[in-house]
C-alpha cells in the first residue's frame, strides 16, 4: 500500500484497463445490431428472383412484376414493335444499343425478340412510364416527358439512359426467371 497522496500506477492501470474493456463491450453491443441488419431477411431472400409465366402475356401486352422491390416490365412485342426497334438500331440514339443487345440473357445467350424485360423506372428521376405513348410508340414518362422507343431506348427528354434491362434467363420456352 503506497503512502497517502503517493501515485499508485498499478491501481491507475487497472482503472484504465477496466474502462477500456467496458468500452470494447459497449462498441460490440452497438455494432451487433448493424451486423444483424446486414443479413438479408428471409422474405428478402425469397424475392431475390421472380419467375414469370410468359404464356400469360398476350401479344401486344405487358405485365409489371416486382423483382427485389423494383417494378419490371415484361412486354410481348408485336412484329411491328420489333421491326421499329430494329430499324432504329443505328439511328440517332442518346444511349446507343442495338435491340438485339437488349434482349441478351444473363447467361450471355441471345434472347427472343418477342419478349423484352426492362426495369420500369425512368432513368431520369424514377417515375414509371406508360406504354403506347409518345412519338416513338414505346414508353413515355409523364413526370418530365422522357420518351423511350419499343426497345426501351431513350429517344427524347431529360432521361440520360435507356430503360435498364433486367437480368433474366429462360427456364423453358414459356417462362423466365428474373434475377
Ligand atoms: S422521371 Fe421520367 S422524365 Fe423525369
Amino acid at each position: 500500500m503506497p503512502p497517502e497522496g503517493a501515485h499508485d500506477p498499478g491501481r491507475r492501470d487497472f482503472i484504465f484497463i477496466a474502462a477500456g474493456a467496458l468500452g470494447a463491450v459497449g462498441v460490440a453491443n452497438a455494432v451487433w445490431p448493424f451486423i444483424a441488419q446486414m443479413e438479408p431477411a428471409a422474405d428478402t431472400r425469397a424475392m431475390a428472383t421472380t419467375e414469370v409465366d410468359l404464356s400469360a402475356v398476350q401479344l401486344g401486352q405487358q405485365i409489371k412484376v416486382m423483382w427485389q422491390g423494383k417494378p419490371v416490365f415484361v412486354r410481348h412485342r408485336t412484329p411491328e414493335e420489333i421491326a421499329a426497334a430494329q430499324a432504329d438500331d443505328y439511328g440517332a440514339l442518346k444511349d446507343p444499343a442495338t435491340d438485339e443487345s437488349r434482349l441478351v440473357q444473363q447467361s450471355g445467350e441471345a434472347g427472343h425478340p418477342e419478349f423484352i424485360v426492362l426495369q420500369a423506372a425512368c432513368t431520369h428521376l424514377g417515375c414509371i412510364p406508360t406504354f403506347a405513348e409518345g412519338d416513338y410508340h414505346g414508353w413515355k414518362c409523364a413526370c418530365h416527358g422522357s420518351q423511350y422507343d419499343t426497345s426501351g431506348r431513350i429517344r427524347r427528354g431529360p432521361a440520360p439512359k435507356n430503360l435498364v434491362v433486367a437480368p433474366y434467363n429462360y427456364l423453358t420456352p414459356t417462362s423466365i426467371r428474373i434475377g
